[in-house]
């Protein structure tokens, strides 16, 4: 399965891609996260995003599709993706399809997690990232003060720079511009599976494996 999880920040797609490893047994591959993991390592590309990231704006197109280029050349994608928060614009979209046939692969299904502004805005205010593994907690703002050791690795927890209030409105208007017109791009192709993000997490992880246990009936059945 090549699967793309779509939708706006703070939509759920980091949180829904555990269970799709574990059920498909393929790599996600994060683009926020690859990007932090550049920051944390002081790379010169880390370098190169940090001031894109913090305003809530999206990194240059032929930076972010170099990047997935050569991660979809490493060996643990060759059966396979989850491919969260790329891509993000159409000109990243058009990259990807280019590049998978060139492999001679496609996407199967692109999951669009939707998820109205308000509850976006209310979602990312109370959430909590741990500084060295990406894990991710929610907490009221006014527990900021008196906050746990992150469960998996003990790291420091802490509030992303973009998940501040004005950068999160200023993230779901770069949503809106650059990144929605892939709902009409892949709603073409056939691909898209518009899936109510406001469920609880398990009701949209069912909703999600639901669909692609359809599709892959479907293609099985072709
Ligand atoms: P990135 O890290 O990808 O951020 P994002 O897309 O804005 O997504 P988030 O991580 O904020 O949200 P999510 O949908 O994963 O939600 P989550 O599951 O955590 O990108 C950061 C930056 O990197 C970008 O702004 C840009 O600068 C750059 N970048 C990355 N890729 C790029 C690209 N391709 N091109 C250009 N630039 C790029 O959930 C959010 C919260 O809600 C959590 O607290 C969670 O517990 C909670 N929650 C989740 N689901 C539910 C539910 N069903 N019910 C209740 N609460 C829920």
């Amino acid at each position: 399965m090549n699967l793309i999880l779509f939708g706006a920040p703070g939509a759920g797609k980091g949180t829904q891609t555990g269970s799709l490893i574990d059920t498909y047994h393929i790599p996600a591959i994060a683009t926020g996260d690859m990007l932090r993991a550049q920051r944390r390592a002081g790379t010169a590309l880390g370098e190169q995003v940090k001031s894109y990231m913090d305003r809530g704006e999206l990194v240059p197109d032929n930076l972010m599709i170099d990047i997935i280029k050569e991660r979809l050349q490493k060996p643990d994608a060759k059966n396979g993706f989850i491919l969260d928060g790329f891509p993000r614009t159409v000109a990243q979209a058009e990259a990807l399809d280019r590049k998978l046939d060139q492999l001679g692969r496609r996407v199967d299904a692109v999951i669009y997690l939707r998820v109205s502004r308000q509850v976006l805005i209310d979602r990312l205010s109370h959430r909590y990232s741990c500084r060295t593994c990406d894990a991710v907690y929610n907490f009221a703002p006014q527990q900021a003060g008196n906050l746990p050791r992150c469960s998996v690795d003990g790291g420091d927890l802490y509030q992303r720079p973009d998940d501040r209030p004005e950068i999160v409105a200023h993230r779901i208007d770069v949503f809106l511009k650059h990144t929605a017109p892939l709902i009409d791009y892949y709603t073409a192709q056939h691909k898209l599976e518009n899936i109510d993000g406001q469920m609880s997490v398990d009701d949209v992880r069912a909703d999600i494996t639901r669909r692609l246990s359809a599709l892959r009936k479907g293609a099985g059945s072709r």
